[in-house]
């Protein structure tokens, strides 16, 4: 099912959800165990918890309850689908807003694919144009360290936005502690945004406004490229076209570190313990480099030197892929 989002409606077009930013980013992965220990020993997240029945693992340094997600390919959840992007995931303000964002966009006549009650959170999910899920969704727990930790067997009840009341209460943290693993490779603050390459460009980038509901930042329906960002600020989600030699589907996953000294560092011990850079860049907007993880999922991590959206407005293309 797609989002029925279309161009035509032009900038003034109603706007559905109103995230704050990206929560987390959740992947396909072809062995969950593998890639726990991946993403705990090399990019420095904590295990926060992990749903074995359904061969799944959630990881975070303390900005929400998972920075990333992962599915096992051969599991329930992964459905048989190759590694690579299960979901984006936009934290709204609080569930009194999705549901009230979501009866207004089943008013319009957007189509959802499902529905989820987390436990901790209440989640939609939908599809842009080229079938890359988000997910837009409210934490209704605050102390989520106390409701997920360790093995999580609850089952999930079914769910629709207002099935159960509302909860208005603003659930997400907004100065979280943030722990770092001393041991890991790498130590990021958290997950901040993920790009995609994408076939149909223009659908996509006008679900990401006017439903997910985040704003334009760089570019625009009929650019080369674009970077949208929620109410905090941050530059969200990166938008390309596919290209002859540039695959859809996802390019990379950011995740922010401490300081270019922590970042020089890391590299040190990244080539200490024989692993692969992908690339690496020195620009005067952004520091970072690429590895890639155990399914060949890209992922950057980075210092801003210069956040502001102006000096990679006026990159190229092939520059801002790799810079956003
Ligand atoms: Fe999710």
């Amino acid at each position: 099912m797609k989002a029925k989002a279309t161009t035509s409606e032009g900038p003034e077009a109603q706007t559905f959800f109103r995230p704050r930013r990206l929560g987390h980013v959740n992947l396909v992965v072809d062995d969950v165990d593998r890639s726990m220990d991946f993403y705990m020993e090399v990019v420095g997240l904590e295990e926060a918890y992990r749903r074995p029945k359904v061969k799944a693992g959630f990881l975070s340094n303390g900005n929400t309850h998972h920075d990333i997600g992962l599915v096992e390919s051969d599991g329930p959840l992964g459905q048989g689908r190759p590694a690579g992007l299960n979901h984006t995931a936009f934290e709204l303000e609080t569930e009194v807003e999705l549901v009230a964002d979501y009866d207004r966009a089943i008013a319009a006549g957007i189509e959802f694919d499902r529905t989820s009650d987390h436990d901790i959170a209440h989640a939609v999910y939908g599809c842009d144009a080229d079938g890359n899920q988000y997910e837009v969704y409210a934490d209704v727990i605050r102390d989520w360290r106390q409701a997920r930790h360790g093995i999580v067997t609850k089952p999930k009840p079914d769910w629709t936005p207002g099935s159960t009341p509302p909860n208005g209460e603003k659930n997400y943290h907004r100065d979280p502690e943030i722990r770092r693993v001393e041991d890991a490779i790498f130590h990021p603050l958290r997950t901040t945004h993920a790009v995609l390459v994408l076939e149909n460009f223009e659908r996509a980038f006008e679900t990401y406004r006017t439903v997910v509901g985040l704003s334009p930042l760089i570019g625009d329906a009929d650019s080369d490229f674009a970077v949208l960002g929620g109410t905090v600020g941050e530059r969200d989600i990166g938008l390309f076209r596919a290209r002859r030699g540039r695959a859809p589907g996802l390019h990379h996953v950011g995740l922010r570190v401490w300081s270019e000294t922590d970042l020089e560092n890391s590299l040190k011990r990244l080539a200490e313990a024989g692993h692969e850079i992908e690339a690496a860049f020195d620009h005067p907007a952004r520091r970072g480099v690429y590895i890639k993880d155990p399914d060949g999922i890209r992922l950057q991590f980075y210092v801003d030197r210069d956040s502001s959206a102006g000096t990679l407005r006026h990159c190229d293309e092939e520059t801002a892929l790799y810079l956003v």
